[in-house]
């Protein structure tokens, strides 16, 4: 009986495949871009965040993406969303990953997965599970086994959960890059990590190459020891003066900020329209072949998922799309144009022949030529003057910062400082109808306060991330003492987390929070013990785990006044 049904459902599945045409795609790549069964090709991509967002809004971002000339979605990988105890595993809701991918698959469109599985992001430690800081040993991001055998279980898991849905090109699905690590040329900086992350990096490459998905992988901000078996790809806001480590493989830009992430108590970043499309137009212009927008839908941190005390609940990232997914134009619409045009010139940018012309010290001219056609960029990179350039007889005018597209050589039809599309003025349902309304929840401070039990017993200050183990922002210690008559005391407690509060019986005697970035700092407050048994407790909390920096110890002291 199973047996027949085993049989019956392959049959089942073959016919499918065959019914819906899954056709496999080849991934390889050359000097000038990504090579898809055997076509040179221009990926315009655009990272959406798929924890950033909820399930429901997934088809209509992607949707939007697609509308946008978009033909690629980049995530990052968020593991410790997926594993936030060690071996206990969330692919639900939010981090349903593989209906995420689906939905790029649906929508007809490439994907790009950054397993990391560090991936900074702005997103609580950086991605990393504080779990891994009780395993012995643990040395997080150098070549390290302890550190190297859970990134490795977590990655293959990845690989494996995508395989199974048939995600990876070669498949049938749409993943047709993978990356891993990230950023790490910034960490391999440090000089005393220098052989440890040398060996650790070529590591990565090993091991990810040995995951056999069958497309490239690909390292990001890894200018300086790349390993041989990865692409290195560019990060920032312009990356047309920058090329890859090695000849022979293609100009790709993983991240193009579209803005930046928002910190609390400031202003909102914009990057203006046209500046982007100049950035984006200029790489094209320089024999790039695929770029990313970061972020294309920045969305929210929900929860505890801000990566430190400073980054806002908002990752809107004045993106194409807005927080909420709505178009944010004139820059969904001006990239738009862009991307079209782009797309339009395809075969040319990939196959064609290119010269570079000067006019000038800031002017350049490029014409790409494939058989008999021509197509050109005028760029003109002063910030200060508009300026007029000749071609084939024809002048055209070019305002400062721009980029001009003529995919015939004789019409501009595309300028990046040109934005033709109109600014739409959005306001929000709860900004007009104050329909959210805050309320406040009491709660119950006695245990902290009294002899009722805790949670286990300590003669020190903790490591506070082994002790939540980030199950928890707060970490409540208590303490008493015997004390013989009335006196004034000063309390001073040195830590190295984002806020604390002291309470000696009961009372809020002081609070203090991390000033001006510097998390090591000292609270000092005026505290009153009365004859007989006083109580202090203090309330260690932080707001998300930092990217990068990990926490240190604690130290109290009591000295009298
Ligand atoms: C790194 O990992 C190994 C486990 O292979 C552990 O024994 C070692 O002590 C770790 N730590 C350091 C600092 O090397
Ligand atoms: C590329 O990486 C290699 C190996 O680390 C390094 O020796 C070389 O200088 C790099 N080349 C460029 C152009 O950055
Ligand atoms: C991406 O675009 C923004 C906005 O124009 C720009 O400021 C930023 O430098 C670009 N990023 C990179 C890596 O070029
Ligand atoms: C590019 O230029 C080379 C050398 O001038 C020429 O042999 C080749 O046919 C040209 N290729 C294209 C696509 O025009
Ligand atoms: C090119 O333009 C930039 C930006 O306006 C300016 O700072 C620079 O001096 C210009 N270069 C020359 C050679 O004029
Ligand atoms: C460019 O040409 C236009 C039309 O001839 C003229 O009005 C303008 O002054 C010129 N601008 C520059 C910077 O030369
Ligand atoms: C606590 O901080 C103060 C002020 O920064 C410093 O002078 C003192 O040495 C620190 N104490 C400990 C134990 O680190
Ligand atoms: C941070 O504060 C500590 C303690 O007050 C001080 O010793 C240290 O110099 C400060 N660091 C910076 C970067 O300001």
């Amino acid at each position: 009986m199973a047996t027949a049904r085993g049989c019956f459902l392959a049959l089942l599945a073959v016919l499918l495949a065959v019914a819906t045409g899954v056709e496999c795609t080849t991934v390889a790549y050359g000097e000038r871009s990504l090579i898809l069964d055997g076509e040179r090709r221009i990926i315009i991509s655009g990272s959406i965040h798929y924890p950033r967002s909820t399930p429901e809004m997934w088809p209509d971002l992607i949707k939007k993406a697609k509308e946008g000339s978009l033909n690629t979605i980049e995530t990052y990988i968020f593991w410790n969303g997926h594993e936030p105890r060690r071996r206990e595993y969330n692919f639900e809701g939010n981090y349903d990953v593989i209906r995420f991918f689906k939905e790029i698959q649906d929508a007809g469109m490439y994907a790009i997965l950054r397993i990391g599985p560090y991936i900074c992001g702005e997103w609580n430690y950086g991605g990393l599970p504080a779990w891994l800081r009780h395993i012995p040993g643990m040395k997080l991001r150098l070549h390290n086994g302890s550190f190297e055998n859970e990134m490795e279980t977590f990655t293959t898991l990845i690989v494996n959960k995508m395989k199974d849905a048939n995600m990876f090109a070669e498949q049938g699905g749409p993943i047709i890059l993978a990356q891993i690590e990230n950023e790490y040329g910034y960490t391999m900086l440090q000089p005393n990590n220098m052989q440890s992350a040398h060996e650790y990096i070529h590591w990565c490459a090993d091991m990810a190459n040995k995951q056999n998905i069958g497309i490239p992988w690909i390292m990001c901000q890894q200018d300086n020891d790349v390993p041989p078996n990865v692409i290195n790809t560019c990060n920032g806001f312009y990356c047309h003066d920058w090329f890859p480590n090695r000849t022979s493989i293609p100009k790709m830009w993983t991240e193009n900020w579209t803005g930046w992430y928002r910190d609390w108590d400031q202003p909102e970043f914009r990057r203006p329209t046209e500046d982007i499309a100049f950035a984006v137009a200029m790489f094209f212009q320089k024999r790039g072949s695929l770029q990313n927008y970061y972020m294309y839908h920045g969305g929210t941190n929900f929860g505890r998922s801000a990566g430190g005390p400073y980054i806002a609940t908002s990752y809107d990232y004045d993106a194409p799309l807005d927080e909420y997914g709505n178009l944010r134009q004139p820059k969904y619409g001006h990239l738009k144009e862009l991307h079209s045009v782009l797309m339009s010139m395809e075969k040319i940018l990939v196959y064609g022949n290119y010269t570079d012309t000067n006019c000038g010290d800031n002017v350049t001219i490029t014409k790409y030529t494939l058989d008999s056609s021509s197509a050109c960029f005028i760029n003109n990179r002063f910030d200060d003057r508009d300026v007029n350039v000749t071609l084939d007889g024809i002048t055209h005018h070019l305002p400062a910062w721009s980029v001009s597209i003529l995919p015939d050589c004789k019409n501009a039809i595309f300028n990046s400082a040109k934005v033709k599309t109109q600014t739409s003025i959005m306001v929000n349902e709860e900004q007009k109808t104050g329909r959210f309304k805050w309320s406040w929840m009491p709660e119950n401070l006695r245990p902290f306060m009294t002899d009722e039990k805790g949670n286990f017993r300590k003669n020190e200050l903790l490591e506070q991330i082994i002790t939540t183990s980030d199950q928890s922002d707060y970490l409540w210690y208590r303490t008493s003492l015997e004390h013989k008559g009335d006196k004034s005391y000063m309390l001073y407690v040195n830590t190295t987390g984002h806020e604390l509060y002291a309470f000696v019986n009961g009372k809020l005697v002081g609070q203090q929070y991390s000033p001006n970035g510097n998390f090591t700092f000292q609270l000092k407050s005026p505290a009153k013990l009365h004859d007989g048994k006083n109580y202090i407790s203090l309330l260690s909390g932080t707001i998300g785990l930092r990217v990068y920096i990990l926490f240190k110890d604690y130290f109290i002291r009591l000295l009298e006044q």
